[in-house]
């Protein structure tokens, strides 16, 4: 079944101590919220992974940022999908703009990781989505259909049924410009069929596919509302408890 997502970013924030503590606000306030085949998710920076798995019990999985390609071996200051899961972790991100941007990540690198995130056990939140340049140009449907086919669709269908998609307008993404729910829609919808054609019907409506960029308390509802969008990637909000409660909750408004 489809699950219903909301999964926070910290990105390069909060040092280790206000990383538990907003953490361990977020769980007490969100075991009364989640309701069903609802999931929240925080994906915290490395070295806060261990400690929070062991506070999140039921109320909420951990998820990396980020995976090293590789099983182990000589590669100074990285680390591996197996150690990720190793301090409890079930998911990754992958593929998100920034390191797409910053570290210069490519679509065939990021299908490696996402090879070796699956191999161990991590569920990849694949990242895609267009610039501002893209979208004013009308490429944005060619620039995501080819991130998915160079990302994830060499999976088998078995693998591939194990991944959740982000839609992440890289626009949107910290600047407070949301894409606006038929915006999205039409993205996300256009994410499901490009799945259906190349995997089946079934396992394209299976699929999670999140919305992520300046989503807020305010605008989370009208977007969960849509159709084809399960939820979402949270950044700036998810390092407020209440902010993150609230959109959490806008599943259920
Ligand atoms: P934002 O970030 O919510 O701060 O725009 C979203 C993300 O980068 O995942």
């Amino acid at each position: 079944m489809r699950k219903k997502i909301v999964a926070g970013n910290w990105k390069m924030n909060l040092e280790y101590s206000e990383g538990i503590s907003l953490f361990s606000e977020i769980v007490n306030m969100v075991k009364d919220e989640k309701k069903g085949d609802q999931l929240a998710i925080i994906c915290a920076p490395y070295i806060h992974l261990h400690s929070l798995a062991k506070l999140g019990g039921n109320a909420i999985s951990i998820g990396a940022q980020n995976c090293h390609q590789k099983e182990s071996g000589a590669y100074t200051g990285e680390i591996s999908a197996k150690m990720i899961k190793s301090v409890g972790c079930e998911y990754v991100i992958i593929g998100h703009s920034e390191r797409r941007q910053y570290f210069a990540e490519s679509d065939e690198l990021l299908a490696e990781k996402t090879v070796i995130a699956l191999a161990n056990g991590l569920t990849p939140l694949f990242c895609i989505g267009e610039t501002l340049d893209e979208r004013n140009n009308g490429s944005y449907f060619d620039v995501l259909k080819s991130q998915l086919v160079n990302g994830v669709f060499g999976l088998s269908n078995a693998d591939f049924s194990k991944v959740v998609i982000a839609y992440e307008p890289v626009w949107a993404i910290g600047t407070g410009l949301t894409a606006s729910s038929a915006q999205a829609q039409e993205v996300h919808a256009f994410i499901r069929k490009e799945i259906a054609a190349k995997y089946d019907t079934a396992i394209a409506e299976e699929t999670s596919i999140l919305y992520g960029g300046s989503c807020n308390p305010k605008n989370a509802a009208e977007l969960f509302a849509q159709e084809d969008i399960d939820g979402g990637l949270i950044g700036g909000a998810s390092l407020k408890s209440r902010d993150f409660l609230d959109i959490i909750k806008a599943f259920n408004s």
